[in-house]
This record gives structure tokens, sequence and C-alpha cells, in this order.
């Protein structure tokens, strides 16, 4: 976006200055004394525009961490409530994320829910999705006053959760790949060339998308799907990350023709890693992320890239509207540490997929709340 020429307007300027605070905030923070009584308010940021790189940093230990108590937030399904299913360490919730060359603004609810008054917040994605809109209703419901009028909406696949005082929803819209399945007379087909879900998420100003973990799902029972089709080709199956990279290529192209980007900000949610080797974080004796309280130290992941993080940037760089990736992979990858594992009431067997609330996907929203002004 930053190649074009702004139209000469007051928007535009307004969305110059706001492009640059960040610039500022960075290089007034990374030289700055330790700050007593709270940091700067976050500086409006469009998220378009150029910012601090939140994404390669490290995690260090504060004592001020979890930013809520779990036990007290009504909004956790019990898949993810690792704490009231028996996990015996807390460690792993007293993490921060720094990145390297700039902080992250301290989150701030209630300043949140008043620059956001009258706006509808939606995740649109799979279970992942699900974790971080759970993560951010916690993040919320922490910051307003006891006895707040919040109400809860469920329209199956949308589910809604107000802040009636302040006039500020945040909704989940359940879809495993963005694009359509339809029964027809030969079964369930996954299309690869069609997006209908879309005009429910356009009622929305701010959206977080994502999809992957189910493209690589496998078996008509577990992948949901019996045929996927391809343009006018029906087939049995075909590359998964081929098939990722088509699908994404047509929500991109919904994005490009569907959004008003004057009023929607849209951000991407980035690949969400597992841990299910143990090699994959230089600990080759261990099969899986069970018994990991503490994160990896340092900036870098021993494990190999994942070709679906490149399906992801490439797919975006095709976008014309501004898309904000949410780059969590890195950062999450280093939090071994931070799956429920067996501590689940929803998943029987090893969960290292989806993350414990309170936890990771705190982090993620305080990105996204210093990335988004709408
Ligand atoms: C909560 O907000 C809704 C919608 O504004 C309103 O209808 C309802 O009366 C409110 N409830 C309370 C207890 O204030």
């Amino acid at each position: 976006m930053g190649a074009k020429p702004p139209l000469i307007s007051f928007n535009s300027l307004l969305i110059l200055l706001a492009s640059l605070l960040p610039l500022l905030r960075c290089a007034a923070q990374s030289d700055a004394a330790p700050l007593s009584g709270g940091r700067p308010k976050p500086a409006p940021v469009k998220a378009s525009g150029i910012s601090c790189d939140f994404f390669r940093g490290s995690w260090i230990y504060d004592e001020f961490y979890p930013l809520y108590d779990s036990a007290n937030c009504p909004f956790i399904d019990s898949e993810f409530n690792c704490q009231k299913y028996g996990r015996p360490d807390k460690l792993y919730l007293k993490y921060r994320w720094r990145p390297s060359g700039c902080e992250l603004p301290r989150f701030d609810g209630g300043d949140l829910l008043r620059r956001w008054r009258g706006k509808k917040i939606m995740f649109v994605g799979d279970s992942i999705s699900y974790n971080q809109w759970q993560s951010l209703l916690c993040m919320l419901h922490a910051s307003v006053p006891a006895g707040s009028n919040i109400s809860a909406e469920k329209k199956d696949p949308l589910s809604t959760i107000s802040f009636e005082d302040y006039d500020v929803s945040v909704a989940y819209y359940r879809t495993t790949y963005l694009v359509d399945i339809v029964t027809e007379s030969i079964g369930r087909v996954l299309k690869l060339n069609s997006l209908s879900g879309g005009s429910v998420w356009l009622g929305a100003d701010v959206l977080i998308f994502n999809t992957w973990h189910w493209w690589i799902h496998m078996g008509a029972a577990s992948q949901g799907w019996d045929y996927i089709q391809d343009g006018d080709k029906i087939l049995k199956d075909m590359d998964r990350l081929e098939a990722f990279s088509k699908g994404l290529t047509t929500w991109a192209k919904w994005v490009d023709s569907s959004i008003d980007t004057s009023s929607q900000n849209v951000f991407f949610q980035g690949i969400s890693p597992t841990h299910y080797h143990g090699k994959d974080w230089g600990e080759p004796g261990a099969k899986d992320c069970s018994k990991q309280t503490q994160p990896l130290t340092g900036s870098s992941y021993p494990g190999d890239s994942l070709p679906q993080q490149g399906v992801v940037k490439n797919v975006l760089s095709s976008v014309t509207k501004p898309v904000y990736l949410l780059d969590i992979t890195l950062l999450s990858q280093l939090r071994k540490d931070a799956h429920p594992s067996l501590f689940s009431g929803g998943h029987p067997e090893m969960d290292c997929s989806h993350w414990c609330v309170a936890g990771l996907p705190d982090t993620w929203n305080q990105i996204l709340y210093a990335a988004v002004n709408p």
C-alpha cells in the first residue's frame, strides 16, 4: 500500500499521521527510563500503517501476568480452561512477549471499549479463532466494572457477546475452511472457488480471519467433505497445500471485491503452530507438549519453517486492499508450554494444538489491540 501516492485529503493526512506515531513511540520507548505508574496510552494506529515489528522478540517473566484470573471469566470453553481442569503448574501464565525493537502497548480494555464504541469485532474461522475470541472476551470482561450489562446471543454459526454499556460487540463466526461446503447428490463438496458466508462478515468493523488446520484433516469423517471442487473439476482429493492456497485465494478475491477499507479493518490471524514432536524444539525425547512448563528462551525456533506460512504470505501479497497479518507463528512456536495437553475438559486426548485461556492468545489480542484503530 505504501508505494501508492496518497490522495490529498484530510483523511489521508490523518492516516499518515497515525502511521508515523508508532515509529515515534518505538523510538521514544527504546531509550526511555523505566516507567512508573503505567505506560503511555497507545497511539491510534491504522491497521495498514507502518509499525514496529511486533513479531520478533522473546518471552520474559513478568510477575504482573496473567492479565486476568481465568476463574473469574465466564466465557471460557472447557477445552481451553486448563486451570479448571487440573493443570498443576502456573508458570506458563507469567510470560510477557517483548518485541526486540519496541514495547507492546499495555492492554487497556476500558480504552479499547471506549475507542471502539459502536463497533462490531468478528473472529471468523476454526477453533483457533474461537480460542482467540474467548481470550479477548476475558480480557474485556476483566476491564469492565462488576455488574456491567453483557449480553450473549447464539445463532449458529454466529455467537455474539455484547458489552451493552459501550455498544461494542465481539463475535465469533465458525467456519473451518472459509470457502463453502455444499451438500449435493454426490455428497458434501468443498468448493475451492466459492465463498458465500461473507455477507454476514460484512456487518463487522474489525474482522480477524483464520483457516489452516482443517486443510490437513484426512478422511471423510474428519475433514467434513467427500469431494473437492476446483473450477469445474470434481476430485476425490488433491494436494492439501495446493487446495489451501486455492481456497485462501478465493477469500483474498472476496476481500478485494467486498471489503470497504475506509470503514473496515481486516486481519489474518496467521498460522498457529502445534507441538507434537520434541525434536522440533531441540528435545528429541519429548513426544508432545505434555509436562512443558516454560517457553523456549531467545528469538528463534529450531524446527523447520512451515510451508503453509509461505502460502499465507504469498496469497496476502496478492490482495490489493490492506490486510494486516497477525504473524503469530514464531512467538507461538516458542510456547511449547502453553497448550492444554491433558488438562482440557473438551479433548480427552493430548491437545498440543489449542491454547490455554488465560495464556498465549492474550498476547495475540494485545498485538491486535496495538494494531487496530477502527
Ligand atoms: C442490557 O442491555 C439491553 C440492550 O441495550 C437492554 O435491553 C437491557 O434492558 C439491559 N439490561 C439491564 C439489566 O440493564
